[in-house]
């Protein structure tokens, strides 16, 4: 429906009270210039010298002209009220989140309750209501995925709650919307629907802990993976150096368990492919410039290792 086009029962009263609101805010315009038009052309200045009669007040004008737009508001307010009561559903009593999705500078971090973690790339099972627990690790972000729910401020140290639903398969954009600093324009994230059983796979295969690489070129990966102290910004679970995920794994990064399976890169600013996941352990700062990474300065043969066992972690 215009101008949205809503893909949950959610975004689906919003987007009808825009247009709602948009209707009727277009007659109040077409009404009040067309008197106002119509006022100028009939009793336009016709070279009469004499002042015409002063009328001092109207009590039926009056009236009509606040009666009107009263009721008008009182419509409007009605009818946001009741789609701020639907979207926000109340939750039942000791309900927990189906994820939680925390926002960091740049990048939105989302967590499963079965383990699973992934980067601005959000998993839900279509024609099913998740509930998302919406945090920041920062500053103030807002999570939106305009077709699919409301906005939700990720505030540091409150937790928002929004019903995170699609009524189709597909992937649905979002953004941040709220300005949290210089690349706020690069906050993005996807949200894809699929299927249940397509959903648990990618779920249980989430949740599991990186493999071992095994090529000659992915091995020196890891080892260097370890010298450099990558760990200390990024986990990836099922390694020595990155430890447990509730541990010393470095939280502050994008966790890299499973990277190789995602779409986009640094929050949506690139697609991940293998020459695009080299510019970020060559020259991150080209890749999204004033990201939190600094440069691990590599060698080329270094860089090539490192993107191997990236690659593996599928
Ligand atoms: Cu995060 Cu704007």
């Amino acid at each position: 429906m215009f101008p949205f086009s809503p893909h949950s029962p959610q975004a689906r009263a919003i987007a009808s009270l825009f247009t709602a609101t948009l209707v009727l805010a277009a007659i109040v315009f077409v009404t009040v210039s067309g008197l106002v038009s119509y006022s100028l052309l009939r009793y336009r200045a016709r070279g009469n010298p004499n002042e015409p009669p002063q009328i001092a007040g109207s009590k039926k004008l009056e009236m009509i002209w606040t009666v009107v737009p009263l009721m008008l508001v009182i419509a409007l307010f009605i009818i946001t009220v009741r789609t701020a009561a639907f979207i926000d559903a109340p939750l039942r009593p000791g309900q927990t989140p189906d994820l939680v999705i925390t926002g960091h500078q740049w990048w939105w971090e989302a967590r499963y309750p079965n383990g699973a973690i992934t980067a601005s790339e959000i998993h839900i099972p279509y024609g099913r209501r998740l509930l998302a627990q919406i945090e920041s690790a920062d500053v103030i972000h807002d999570f939106w995925v305009p077709q699919l729910a409301r906005k939700m401020d990720a505030v540091p140290g409150l937790a928002g709650y929004i019903w995170l639903e699609a009524d189709a398969i597909g992937a649905y954009q979002g953004a941040c919307a709220e300005f949290c600093g210089a690349q706020h324009a690069w906050m993005r994230l996807v949200v894809i629907a699929e299927t249940e059983e397509s959903f648990s796979a990618w779920l249980k295969r989430q949740s599991e802990p990186a493999q071992a690489p095994t090529g000659v070129e992915a091995t020196t990966g890891a080892r260097l993976f370890q010298q450099m102290k990558c760990g200390d910004c990024h986990a990836i679970s099922g390694t020595a150096a990155a430890g447990s995920r509730t541990g010393a794994a470095g939280p502050s990064g994008p966790d890299l368990t499973h990277v190789a399976s995602r779409r986009y890169l640094g929050s949506g600013i690139s697609p991940n492919t293998p020459p695009n996941l080299a510019q970020w352990i060559t020259d991150p700062q080209s890749a999204k410039p004033g990201n939190r990474m600094s440069n691990p300065n590599l060698s080329s043969q270094e860089a090539q290792a490192l993107l191997a066992y990236l690659e593996t972690l599928q």
